[in-house]
């Protein structure tokens, strides 16, 4: 708990700074989430009866997966359309609305509901955050092989990073310039995790051709929502350190990811929002690093799903939100008022 006071001091802080830098959901956003939504939108957890209470509505605002995904409803976030984001109009109705979020308790500052506002307008960048993925659901296969803990992870950092200089400053400079955001993974600056924040849509092969000055340092790209084509994945797959990539809601396709298989220690890969389908599974199935592989909102069959998880036995194949089957009671909600805001 006192980690999040401490992010929360942080987080005024910068606001108090200075208006324009774009919203940071980990700091800014997430903590008004735990605060006075995670109680009813959160991990699912047992009740003093040990049955399993599942978040109000299907929604789960602990992971970017879920946030992505909406409720049972459907999306509940339209990137720079606050407006048309259920997630902002709930939590922006007046006080005495029934819609309004939290049903209960204090409602959101105006303040907070700004920096809701601000984030969604920016384009709904989660940063390197993913939160919370686990959850038991039936179209996620567990790992059969324990793949090791957290301890493991950092040990496999600091020997990444073995002989490796730190990504030369100029580099830096002019990529973040182009709208990358960069952030060490260690104090040296070594390895590094890049996104491109709100900037997306500016991203593109040319973008991702100039990732190769610090090519050696990338251990995490997020090419999520950008303008990249098949193209791209050659110059990624040689990048030596990548451990894990998400190419969510791109047009990559079957014939980029043959590519992507001759990246040496790749072990996350996310492809949701994909056209990529069970042409793929044996490219996937041929990685010898993976050790998760996030398929859903893909073309990927049912059938594709089964064969990729045989085929990576130490993998975990997730074809779905890990989202617990809500209660009949609470999916039931045909008769759902209509909204007053415009
Ligand atoms: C005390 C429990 C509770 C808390 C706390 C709570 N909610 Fe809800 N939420 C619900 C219930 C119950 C529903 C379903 C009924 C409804 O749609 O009003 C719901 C529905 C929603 C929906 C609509 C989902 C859809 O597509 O129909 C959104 C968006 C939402 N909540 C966001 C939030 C946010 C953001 C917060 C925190 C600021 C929050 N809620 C806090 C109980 C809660």
């Amino acid at each position: 708990m006192r980690a999040s006071a401490i992010l929360i001091v942080l987080a005024s802080a910068s606001l108090a700074m200075g208006q324009k830098s774009p919203v940071d959901f980990e700091r800014e956003v997430l903590p008004i989430f735990k605060r006075a939504c995670f109680e009813c939108h959160g991990t699912p957890r047992k009740d003093s009866q040990g049955k399993i209470r599942g978040p109000k509505a299907g929604l789960r605002l602990d992971g970017k997966a879920w946030l992505l995904r909406g409720s049972d409803n459907g999306t509940i976030l339209a990137p720079k359309r606050p407006k048309a984001s259920e997630l902002y109009l709930r939590v922006s109705l007046p006080a005495d609305d029934p819609d309004v979020m939290p049903p209960k308790g204090e409602l959101l500052s105006e303040g907070e509901v700004e920096t809701v506002r601000r984030w969604i307008a920016e384009g709904a960048s989660f940063g390197s955050w993913q939160g919370v993925l686990v959850g038991g659901n039936p179209r996620v296969s567990p790992p059969r092989r324990s793949s090791g803990g957290a301890g493991d992870a950092r040990k496999g950092l600091s020997e990444l990073a073995k002989g490796l200089s730190p990504a030369s400053r100029a580099a830096r400079e002019k990529l973040v310039a182009m709208g990358a955001v960069i952030e060490n993974m260690d104090g040296a600056g070594k390895l590094v995790s890049v996104h491109f924040a709100s900037h997306e849509g500016r991203i593109g092969d040319k973008q991702v051709e100039a990732l190769k000055a610090i090519q050696d340092n990338i251990v995490r790209l997020d090419l999520s929502r950008t303008r990249i084509t098949d193209r791209s994945l050659a110059r990624v797959a040689a990048m030596p350190r990548l451990l894990r990539l998400d190419l969510t809601d791109t047009a990559i396709t079957n014939a980029g990811l043959r590519k992507l298989s001759r990246a040496p220690r790749l072990r996350e890969l996310v492809l949701c929002g994909t056209k990529v389908d069970d042409q793929a599974i044996k490219a996937l199935g041929s990685s010898g690093t993976l050790r998760s592989v996030y398929i859903w909102r893909t073309e990927i069959s049912e059938n594709g799903l089964s064969e990729l998880a045989a085929l990576l036995p130490q993998a975990r194949v997730v074809g779905a939100p890990d989202l617990p089957r809500p209660e009949a009671k609470e999916t039931d909600r045909s008769g759902r008022r209509r909204r007053r805001s415009k």
